[in-house]
């Protein structure tokens, strides 16, 4: 069966100190959600999120992560390291590492080998840009990305993916696809997986959609029935705002 999940993206926000007030608004809040919940703060303060909620139900994830087990790439971390601090889940492929750190389809296919063979779950995000809907293009550009990334995995590989997608023309612009938009599009993804892999394999994997959701629209886009929940960058910034999102569950 697959799981509600709310994940919290907080990009390149948030330093030491605004991190710990962030996590400790984070668990004061009351829910009665079913959804597994999940924070990414970034790299310099991923060790102390981790020991600060190590009893709250909230999972601590990374951002990103490097192919490589280790080597000469400076400025870079690996699964191996994410791991050593209790960090067992890694957001790969988001649209800003696309855009602006030149991540191709091929690259994220590399760090998806790497997060599954050291046992972490992959959230795994894809998209289309404005353009391709304008087009009419948006399935068969997501469809790509999905395929290009992870169709070289086995079946049994998809028991740690979860996919999130993210309208590109929807992330931090206030616009959100509507939730029947949403839902076309989940259920396009879920019959792409179950026609490469079979209707158990794509019942089985979560599929997150992200772009400006907010407490007032949560509620709606999550009833759909091919969207198991959200990928949650702006509104993961406000414990109240987050944790509304959440208890849309
Ligand atoms: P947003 O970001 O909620 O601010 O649109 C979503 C994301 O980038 O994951």
């Amino acid at each position: 069966m697959r799981k509600n999940i709310v994940a919290g993206n907080w990009k390149m926000n948030n330093d030491l100190s605004q991190t710990e007030s962030l996590l400790k608004a984070l668990q004061d809040q009351k829910t009665t959600s079913n959804a597994e919940v999940m924070v990414a703060p970034t790299f310099t303060n991923l060790s102390q999120a981790v020991s600060t909620l190590k009893d709250s139900n909230i999972e601590v994830v990374a951002q990103n992560m490097h192919f490589a087990e280790n080597g000469a790439y400076t400025g870079e971390i690996s699964a191996s390291m994410l791991k050593s601090i209790g960090v067992k889940t890694v957001i790969l492929g988001h649209s800003e590492r696309r855009e602006y750190f030149n991540e191709t389809d091929e690259l994220l296919a590399k760090k998806v080998d790497a997060a599954l063979a050291k046992g972490m779950r992959v959230i795994f995000c894809f998209g289309e840009e404005l353009a391709d809907r304008k087009a009419g293009n948006e399935e068969a550009v997501v469809g790509s990305q999905i395929k290009n990334a992870l169709f070289h995995l086995s079946a049994a590989a998809f028991r740690n993916i979860v996919l999130a997608y993210e309208p590109v023309w929807a992330i931090g612009t206030g616009e959100t696809a509507s939730p029947e938009q949403a839902q076309d599009m989940h259920a396009f993804i879920r019959q792409t997986l179950a026609n490469k892999y079979g209707e158990d394999v794509a019942d089985g994997v979560s599929i997150l959609y992200g772009g400006s959701v907010k407490p007032a629209n949560a509620e709606e886009i999550f009833s759909k029935p091919d969207v198991d929940g959200g990928l949650i960058g702006g509104a993961s910034l406000k414990a109240e705002d987050f944790f509304a999102i959440v208890n849309a569950f």
